[in-house]
């Protein structure tokens, strides 16, 4: 589905290259559940960045469905990053002043839809999470739990083929990590979302299909 070859990142300050992924080699297939680990400025958000089309290359090759995407403009990259790809991140990035509904629905706005629409879907999925009963609280109202499963729904709610989750559970209790990662596990299971997670938690790790490390910019 996702295929990485050979792909390099390097950041450049002040003049100054600082080369963070060296030659990453990666491939994701329909169903993968994948953990990501390695320490703290390894690498891991910016290949997650890359992968989830946020963020370029410095070199290296791309394929999504066995399409290289060197070639594709900004907006054709965020109508595919849209379609294919939702996102969860450890800080939830929910909308203060929004509802639960009205976040969920936001990634709808791109599409051709009535707003009677975008609420049924988002509604579902909002259910699908277990936040039937709190679609009107506003993100201060949540807890911690509550936010990031709102934070789900919306990475849900264009039926993305690929979650990508960077340490979703990194803000929680151990309780409540439990929770999200099983919400996680139920969608790789029961609707085949590939999901990859990026964690510093091994309990986390084993509980995913395949564990992939990157230390000095390379997966090992
Ligand atoms: N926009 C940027 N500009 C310059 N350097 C950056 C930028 N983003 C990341 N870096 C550097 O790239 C390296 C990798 O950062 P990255 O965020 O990918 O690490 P990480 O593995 O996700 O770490 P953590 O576990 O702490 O989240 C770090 O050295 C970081 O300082
Ligand atoms: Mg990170």
């Amino acid at each position: 589905m996702i295929e990485l070859n050979n792909i390099h990142k390097s950041y450049f300050l002040a003049g100054q290259e600082e080369p963070v992924l060296k030659g990453i080699n990666f491939k994701m297939n329909d169903g993968d559940m994948i953990a990501l680990m390695g320490p703290s400025g390894s690498g891991k958000s910016t290949l997650m960045n890359i992968i989830g089309l946020l963020d370029h290359p410095t070199s290296g090759i791309y394929k999504l469905n066995n399409t290289e995407i060197a070639s594709f403009e900004s907006d054709q990259l965020a109508e595919l990053r849209n379609r294919y790809i939702g996102f969860v991140f450890q800080s939830f990035f929910l909308l203060p002043r929004l509802t639960a509904l009205q976040n969920v629905m936001l990634p709808l706005l791109y599409r051709n839809m009535t707003r009677e629409e975008m609420k049924k879907l988002a509604m579902e999925k909002l259910i699908k999470v277990g936040m039937k009963d709190l679609t009107h609280h506003k993100p201060s109202q949540l807890s911690g739990g509550q936010q990031q499963r709102v934070a789900i729904a919306r990475a849900l709610v264009g039926d993305p083929k690929v979650i990508l989750a960077d340490e979703p559970t990194g803000a929680l209790d151990a309780k409540t990590s439990q929770e999200v990662m099983d919400l996680l596990i139920g969608l790789n299971q029961a609707e085949g979302t590939t999901i990859v997670v990026v964690t510093h938690d091994e309990d986390v790790a084993s509980q995913c299909k395949k564990v992939t490390r990157i230390r000095d910019g390379r997966l090992i």
